[in-house]
């Protein structure tokens, strides 16, 4: 049994009112996951919604918040794939409703989704790797794919999902057209691999991408933002070029045009990387942490806040500075951990 700190809300409210700092005991990992003294933690948009009672697969309270994490393997079950003392990243135990976060001193990770950490990776990177760069694998490699040179437009740039699609994306060797609403985010996206950028609140934003292709046209969208910025960015599709349809920060999904589908030539693909058998994701997970070894992505890490600041961080999701926002666990009170 370990003993320690986690972040919890009894009911549903605005974050910084109903988060808080308790204790919580771990018994042993249930089969199929693993347990973690938790390094640190990884936060998205999905926090703050079930902290607010905003997210359907937490339908009453408690809440405990933390999606992702990295730390050390405390405990296996049988057969295990790990071994306790190994330094791991990946998603946190909430298939059955998120009832146990990683915003805590100790955490369960599902063994399918968990890698091991590459030694040049530190606690606060390995947080926030596993979800951006799955889902841009699951985008960018199983479901569109993209090729060597092709012209890729990422909506949401300076987002989780975005900015892990322009890293993938350049590691693929595609040239990289990036939207972000600020010079700060912009100067972000150039840092992590863009090769143009663009702040799509600006009107002429469609042309200047379009001139930036020479009036080709590009070959790939990704887009977790929809609306109306992505509903403009389809006049600068290229003919047979492809949309990956990722998700809706902009609060609506892209509304697609048959008609103009059609006659454009150009498909629009559903992705969605929590929907992959086990055997694609074994693939998928050995890849990202062959490419991650060998130095070839890197997490697009934003705001790192300590432990205690944790409740403001996630107040601060839905309008978040450019990159990942992490949560550094391990350095609280060590006293608290017990066996
Ligand atoms: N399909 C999947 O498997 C999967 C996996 C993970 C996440 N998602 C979904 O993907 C979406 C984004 O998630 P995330 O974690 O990347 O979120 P995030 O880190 O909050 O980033 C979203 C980005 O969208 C931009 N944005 C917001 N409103 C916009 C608008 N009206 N027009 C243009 N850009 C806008 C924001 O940047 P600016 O300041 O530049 O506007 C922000 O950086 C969510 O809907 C999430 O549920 C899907």
């Amino acid at each position: 049994m370990f003993k320690g700190r986690a972040w919890k809300a009894d009911r549903f409210g605005d974050p910084e009112t109903v988060l808080q700092i308790g204790t919580d005991i771990w018994e042993e990992p249930p089969p199929g996951s693993v347990l973690v003294k938790v390094a640190a933690c990884g936060l998205g948009l999905p926090d703050k919604f079930m902290t607010e009672g905003r997210y359907p697969i937490v339908a009453t309270p408690p809440v405990k918040p933390g999606q992702e994490v990295s730390g050390r393997v405390v405990s296996v079950p049988s057969g295990s794939a790990f071994r306790t003392g190994e330094r791991v990243m990946g998603i946190t135990l909430y298939g059955d409703g998120w009832w146990r976060g990683g915003l805590a001193d100790y955490a369960f990770v599902q063994e399918r989704k968990c890698l091991r950490v590459p030694d040049s990776m530190t606690d606060e990177s390995a947080a926030g790797f596993t979800i951006g760069f799955r889902t841009a694998h699951a985008g960018l490699i199983e479901r569109v794919p993209v090729a060597c040179g092709q012209r890729i437009l990422v909506l949401g740039a300076a987002g989780s999902s975005g900015a892990a699609a322009i890293c993938l994306s350049k590691a693929l060797g595609c040239e990289i057209f990036a939207l972000a609403s600020s010079e700060d985010k912009r100067r972000f996206c150039q840092s992590i691999g863009a090769d143009h950028v663009f702040d799509y609140r600006q009107e002429g934003w469609v042309e200047a991408v379009m001139d930036a292709t020479q009036g080709h046209g590009i070959d790939v969208i990704f887009d977790p933002v929809g609306g109306s910025t992505a509903k403009q960015a389809l006049a600068t599709l290229a003919p047979a070029a492809r949309i990956a349809l990722i998700g809706f920060a902009s609060g609506t999904w892209l509304d697609l045009d048959a008609q103009d589908m059609v006659l454009r030539n150009y498909s629009a693909i559903g992705v969605f990387s929590g929907g992959f058998s086990a055997e694609e994701e074994s693939q998928a997970y050995a890849r990202l942490e062959r490419m991650a070894r060998d130095g070839e992505i890197t997490t697009p890490l934003g705001n790192v806040f300590e432990f205690e600041k944790a409740g403001e961080a996630i107040c601060l999701l839905e309008t978040p500075g450019p990159g990942k926002t992490v949560v550094r666990v391990a350095e609280g009170s060590p006293g608290l951990f017990g066996s």
